[in-house]
């Protein structure tokens, strides 16, 4: 009877696993493929076990079961050094055969990169709710989309400036966590293919904690010193109707920051926000997919009540900032419009 529920309940753990771009079932890079790798020899060892100690204990059930009257209670035994030491020899030899690639692999991903002057440097920052990323070596900050070239060692830096996040890629790499101590946490991974890769923050850290998505842009190294090059010299933009732009000004650049204004520590970066993935990280800008819209749309949808969307985040609604409607769709078009290239 409790082998139901045990059976529907794992049913639905591997059900939630089903999600093709968050599954760390289909690792997409190195990193993640040694973790894979690692996955599968844990799991056949344990299946061995299962079958073997299985076999043996089915085995006695059948051959040593109670024959009919019988009453006597059988020969007690107690103690075999032959079995002792061989119960004990096996498991140590599956835990060493285990051992020798987990340390491999744990050494292996332990390497940051930080040194490699080859490496995309990356500092990571968790916030309540979204992600800020920032291109070291270039002076550039943005949000929510984390940008990368094909091939190239990433090497993340991770902090936060409020509670406990964790960095997680599950096709890439992770996870890592962002500690509200002060400690940094450094790791590094790679994308071998462009694509676009779905990232979450793995850590309980509020009530919008399972809105608190990234995306991950594998791009060709030309496209990424393209897309550095415009988020350094941006074009200055505005929305092209005054009085919007004063409100814009007053009200929206109060928090966020644009084009050459420097980061704000409270509010994600708004430039080249019409190029992104998804609108506050969850809102898919994709209308040929089931789960996405149009970014218009999503705009216009986080704007006007923003608490629908991401529970305890720290945007107040534009209408509580005296906002009309028109405007808050003007300033929804005018964000849409703003594309890089
Ligand atoms: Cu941030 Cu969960």
């Amino acid at each position: 009877k409790r082998l139901l529920p045990m059976t529907a309940a794992f049913g639905l753990l591997l059900a939630g696993c089903g999600r093709e771009d968050l599954s760390v079932l289909r690792p997409q890079g190195p990193v993640a493929e040694s973790s894979y790798a690692l996955m599968k020899l844990s799991i056949a060892i344990m299946i061995v076990v299962l079958l073997v100690v299985f076999s043996i204990a089915t085995y006695v059930w059948i051959r040593f079961r109670r024959k009919k009257d019988q009453n006597e209670i059988p020969k007690q035994v107690e103690g075999s050094f032959k079995l002792e030491v061989l119960w004990t020899v096996i498991p140590l030899i599956l835990v060493v055969v285990l051992a020798i690639p987990t340390v491999k692999v744990v050494f292996a991903a332990g390497n940051d990169h930080s040194d490699d002057k080859d490496a995309i440097k990356v500092k990571v920052t968790g916030h309540q709710y979204w992600w800020e990323f920032e291109y070291k070596d270039y002076g550039v900050t943005t949000a929510q989309d984390l940008i990368i070239p094909t091939g190239k060692h990433i090497a993340f830096e991770l902090s936060t400036t409020d509670v406990l996040h964790s960095f997680w890629v599950p096709s890439l790499a992770g996870k890592m966590d962002t500690n509200p101590d002060g400690t940094v946490n450094r790791f590094s991974f790679s994308a071998p293919n462009e694509g676009v890769y779905r990232g979450k923050c793995a850590e309980l850290c509020g009530p919008s904690h399972g809105f608190m998505e990234f995306k991950v842009k594998s791009v060709s190294g030309e496209a990424f010193e393209k897309w550095i090059a415009s988020m350094k010299a941006p074009e200055s933009v505005m929305p092209d109707d005054p009085a919007l732009a004063e409100k814009f000004k007053s009200q929206c650049l109060s928090c966020h920051a644009i084009g050459s204004m420097p980061a704000s520590p409270v509010a994600p970066s708004l430039t080249g926000i019409g190029s992104r993935e998804a609108v506050a990280g969850i809102l898919l800008n994709d209308d040929t997919r089931e789960d996405g819209a149009p970014i218009l749309e999503n705009l216009k949808t986080w704007l006007h009540d923003p608490q629908s969307v991401k529970p305890g985040n720290k945007m107040p609604n534009p209408k509580d900032m005296g906002l009309s409607d028109e405007e808050i769709d003007g300033i929804a078009e005018f964000l849409a419009g703003y594309t890089l290239e």
